[in-house]
């Protein structure tokens, strides 16, 4: 991610503030409010990772929003750390945060910082990832990860030929070897991608369509702690070794996110896997070297959540705490955290595929045509 990348982020988190400003129901209101609080009002923003360049992206548009509607900003992030997220986010705490928004690496680990929180009246906005267990979680901005599971789903069966684009019955008939990744468990978003994804497989498991040779159906079997690539890549390795030995070939991986599918790329490679029998392998974050990979044709899709509008929802759901009143939610009963069903807003996602990569990255301002040709930001 360059600085280029950022500035760009920034101006369109800046640009969706001035737009919800304009249109929602008082832009004076909502400019003065923000203005006024900004003396000496601090806001902790706590991200899981820099190894992904969505999260670096996420943090930044943040950082980059809040400054710009008037607040100070400690932007921390915590190497996949669970002790360094809690320190974080206690540091956040003593420093006189007002409200903190948190990206949390273990959904259930945070409790006592939220207690903490909560007894000074920081209201705490859970961003991307719902954190469960406390009570003291009081909204939740994210993408509808269930819908985000279908949408994976639906692009491996695209690309398998079973599926057109536009949701008709493809030509292809199958019968097709895949097999299944999901996230990491410690992650509340990893189990909703993987239910969206598996009712949307189930009917195609069911009539024999789809079969996963090495039997890992199971969510605990496909799981990839941390989301790591590394991982990943170990895995689709034993899986090669295991369960394709006698010759048969996988048509189709179904991963969760674009690191997981590099690593599957990776061990797909070093199998001999190569040119128009390559399977398709489906992804998450449109992160800019997998979308090359998508150009390049070896890579079939991804999932592109626009962090610039999530940002941007985080910031006009902070600025209606600082202000007192009561953030407008668009789902009340998803997401139970185990305590509560906490208050969310959530935002749509789009499948990419080679053919929109212009339209949904490009055209948008989201990655431009050189980062895509290089991929690299
Ligand atoms: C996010 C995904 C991301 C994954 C790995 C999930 O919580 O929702 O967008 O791919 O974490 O970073």
């Amino acid at each position: 991610m360059n600085t280029k990348k950022f500035a760009a982020l920034a101006a369109g988190v800046a640009l969706a503030l001035g737009l919800a400003a304009c249109s929602g129901s008082g832009a004076g209101s909502a400019s003065t409010a923000s203005s006024s609080k900004a003396a000496g009002g601090l806001i902790g923003v706590s991200m899981p990772t820099q190894t992904s360049s969505r999260w670096i992206a996420d943090g930044k548009a943040v950082e980059a929003g809040l400054k710009a509607a008037g607040y100070q900003v400690s932007l921390q992030y915590a190497n996949d750390d669970i002790p360094t997220q809690s320190q974080q986010v206690d540091q956040m705490i003593t420093q006189g945060a007002k409200l903190l928004i948190i990206a949390a690496i273990d959904g259930t680990a945070l409790s006592s910082q939220l207690q903490a929180a909560a007894d000074k009246g920081i209201k705490v906005i859970a961003y991307d990832r719902l954190i469960r267990d406390s009570k003291n979680v009081d909204f939740y901005v994210t993408f509808d990860n269930y819908k985000v599971g279908v949408q994976q789903a639906t692009s491996l069966l695209v690309g398998l030929g079973l599926l057109t684009a536009d949701g008709s019955k493809g030509a292809a008939t199958g019968p097709f070897n895949v097999e299944l990744f999901a996230g990491s468990l410690d992650d509340n978003n990893a189990a909703f991608f993987w239910k969206g994804a598996i009712d949307t497989l189930q009917p195609y498991l069911d009539a024999k369509t789809l079969v996963v040779k090495s039997g890992q159906i199971k969510i605990e079997q496909a799981a990839i702690l941390r989301w790591d690539q590394e991982t990943a890549q170990k895995r689709m390795e034993n899986l090669l070794t295991s369960a394709y030995s006698d010759g048969s070939k996988v048509n189709g991986v179904l991963s969760p996110y674009d690191g997981i599918s590099r690593g599957i790329i990776t061990a797909l490679t070093n199998a001999g896997y190569s040119g128009a029998t390559f399977p398709i392998v489906t992804g998450q974050d449109s992160e800019i070297d997998s979308v090359k990979l998508i150009a390049d044709g070896v890579q079939f899709s991804s999932i592109f959540k626009d962090t610039r509008k999530l940002a941007a929802q985080a910031i006009v759901v902070a600025q209606a705490f600082l202000k007192g009143s009561t953030p407008e939610a668009n789902d009340t009963k998803s997401y139970d955290n185990g305590v509560k069903i906490v208050p969310s807003f959530l935002l749509q996602s789009d499948i990419v595929y080679k053919d929109n990569i212009q339209k949904l990255l490009i055209d948008s301002g989201y990655w431009t045509a050189a980062q895509v040709a290089s991929g690299q930001a």
